[in-house]
């Protein structure tokens, strides 16, 4: 089938401001948006840049909006694309500077989740074997582990968009991954750092990141649990 793209491009080098492009594809339904861009990239116009590279929903680097919704293109079908709509809009995610056509600038996003320390904390002495944990020790925290840091959540937030001082959810995320792990003594940190302006309480429950996340985390859940361990100290 024929399948119509229309592309939001940007070459800081020699645009003032970006532009839409029209591309004409041919495509099965069970082709993936993702190999769309290749076709294009590949075949019409070398010049197209976006970031891929698992291509199996795992490494999180191609998150941008399709027909106006933030998605991972590798996992995203054309079928499922054609439902929205028979023109298939692809734009940079939103809120970030964009550094050319549908690359964006995670510097922010990446500073942001090193602030929150998403790496183990213990200070007892290093066990012989590994350091133990029961299932519903883990169970605790699982549903974060399934973050691919793709920013999806943060780029579709509002309250991200308006103030750029919030951490936003996937820092959060990484956060709450931590602070309710057993074996880690690191929450008070982690807690303080996002007690601060442009922590959790700047979220103001709007639920966009919850529909962006394509791994389906319970984001809304983990920031009420983390302002629940700041409020009532439950870790
Ligand atoms: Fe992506 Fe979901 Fe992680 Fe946000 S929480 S960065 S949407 S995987
Ligand atoms: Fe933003 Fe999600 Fe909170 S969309 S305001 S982080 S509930
Ligand atoms: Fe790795 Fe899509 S290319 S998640």
């Amino acid at each position: 089938m024929q399948v119509q793209f229309k592309i939001k491009r940007f070459n800081p080098e020699v645009d003032q401001k970006p532009v839409w492009k029209e591309y004409t594809v041919d495509m099965e339904p069970t082709d993936r948006v993702l190999d769309g861009l290749n076709i294009i990239k590949w075949n019409i116009d070398g010049s197209l840049t976006y970031r891929r590279s698992c291509a199996h929903g795992i490494c999180g680097s191609d998150a941008m909006l399709v027909n106006g919704r933030n998605r991972l293109v590798c996992k995203f079908l054309m079928k499922q694309a054609l439902k929205e709509s028979q023109v298939i809009t692809i734009e940079p995610m939103r809120g970030f500077p964009v550094i050319k056509d549908l690359v964006v600038d995670m510097d922010g996003f990446f500073a942001k989740y090193k602030a929150v320390k998403p790496y183990l904390i213990n200070r007892d002495p290093e066990p012989e074997k590994e350091r133990l944990q029961s299932e519903a020790q883990h169970a605790r925290f699982d549903d974060t582990t399934k973050c691919i840091l793709c920013a999806a959540c943060t780029t579709s937030c509002p309250t991200y968009w308006a103030d750029k001082e919030y951490t936003g959810p996937a820092s959060i995320v990484q956060a709450h991954r931590f602070i309710f792990d057993s074996r880690d003594q690191g929450a008070n940190e982690r807690l303080a750092i996002l007690a601060d302006s442009g922590g959790v309480f700047t979220c103001r429950s709007i639920f966009n990141c919850v529909e962006a996340c394509p791994r389906g985390i319970d984001i809304t859940r983990a920031i009420y649990e983390v302002r629940q361990a700041m409020l009532f100290n439950k870790t």
